[in-house]
């Protein structure tokens, strides 16, 4: 009796998987995407015959290949998780990889990657996530975020950009989360900020800030966690408007002087403020 009852059961399981295959099944790939994948694998070195991208083969369906996501429906390629794939080279203005417009989700985190970020990024117009974290990257962050505007997350630690943040980062009005923390980043962040509505989490700490501490990072509607420690972010802070989202605050080891503001007993919800130096 537990035989049978056992036996239904992986039955029933089974039946379930095929049923779901059936109704799901992996999309198939478009050549062009197929292609743009491979231009793009070649042109890398590849440090680790045990790296993701071996799997890819060109006579397989390149949305069964390991770290590709295709959609359901179109087939098109719309993520793409190359993180820890041991890869080293350079992105070119014309990379293959920025012909896979229907992007959404990008993860080029854990590799080697050198050289600079082309404009052509402003073509992946559909992105949400982009995640570059480190890699030896060089120069700056290109001023792309204008058309990129569907972005969600933002993850460049450690990724070795320097200059100064691209204007276009502060209109992003869908960005919860932004992480620029361990890079050469200088200058002064903008004085006037209209986006960042939905911003969560702003980090950048180990960078080379300089300029005052403007009153909008207290304002932002939904940020909850600030951390801008170890910058050359100069003092004093003044007083700003009531915000009721922010709970965690640290700027330590930057150059803040003069009185703390009152403006900070008016944060509700505020449990960590470090502005130790
Ligand atoms: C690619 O797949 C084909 C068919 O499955 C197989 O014959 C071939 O050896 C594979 N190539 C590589 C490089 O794995
Ligand atoms: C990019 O352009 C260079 C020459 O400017 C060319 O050699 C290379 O093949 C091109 N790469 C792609 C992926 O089109
Ligand atoms: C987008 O790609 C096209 C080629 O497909 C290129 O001519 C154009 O410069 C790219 N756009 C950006 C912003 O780089
Ligand atoms: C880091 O960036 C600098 C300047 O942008 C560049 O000269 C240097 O080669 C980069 N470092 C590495 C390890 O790639
Ligand atoms: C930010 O958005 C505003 C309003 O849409 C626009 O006027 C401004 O030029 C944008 N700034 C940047 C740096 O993209
Ligand atoms: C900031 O933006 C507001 C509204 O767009 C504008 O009235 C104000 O002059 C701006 N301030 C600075 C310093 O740019």
């Amino acid at each position: 009796m537990g035989n049978l009852i056992l036996f239904c059961q992986i039955q029933c399981l089974l039946s379930l998987l095929l049923f779901v295959s059936i109704v799901n099944p992996t999309p198939l790939c478009l050549p062009n995407d197929k292609a743009a994948l491979l231009q793009f694998r070649n042109s890398m070195s590849i440090d680790d015959s045990q790296s993701k991208t071996n799997s890819w083969n060109e006579s397989t369906n390149c949305c069964s290949w390991e770290g590709v996501t295709c959609d359901k429906a179109t087939g098109q390629v719309i993520g793409l998780d190359l993180s820890h794939a041991s890869l080293s080279g350079s992105l070119p203005q014309n990379t293959s990889l920025f012909r896979l417009r229907n992007l959404e989700y990008l993860d080029l985190s854990w590799n080697s990657f050198t050289g600079s970020i082309p404009a052509s990024l402003g073509n992946l117009t559909k992105l949400t996530s982009l995640l570059l974290y480190v890699n030896n990257f060089e120069g700056q962050i290109p001023d792309v975020f204008g058309k990129l505007n569907k972005l969600t997350t933002l993850h460049f630690y450690g990724c070795n950009f320097s200059g100064q943040l691209p204007p276009s980062m502060f209109n992003l009005t869908q960005l919860t989360y932004l992480e620029l923390s361990s890079n050469r980043l200088e200058g002064p962040l903008p004085t006037n900020v209209t986006g960042l509505q939905n911003l969560n989490e702003f980090q950048s700490t180990d960078n080379l800030l300089t300029g005052g501490i403007p009153s909008w990072l207290f304002t932002l509607p939904s940020l909850q966690h600030l951390d801008l420690s170890n910058n050359r972010l100069t003092g004093p802070i003044n007083p700003f408007q009531k915000s009721n989202s922010i709970r965690h605050v640290y700027l330590p080891n930057n150059v803040i002087h003069g009185e703390i503001p009152t403006s900070f007993f008016n944060l509700a919800k505020l449990t960590e403020l470090d502005l130790s130096s």
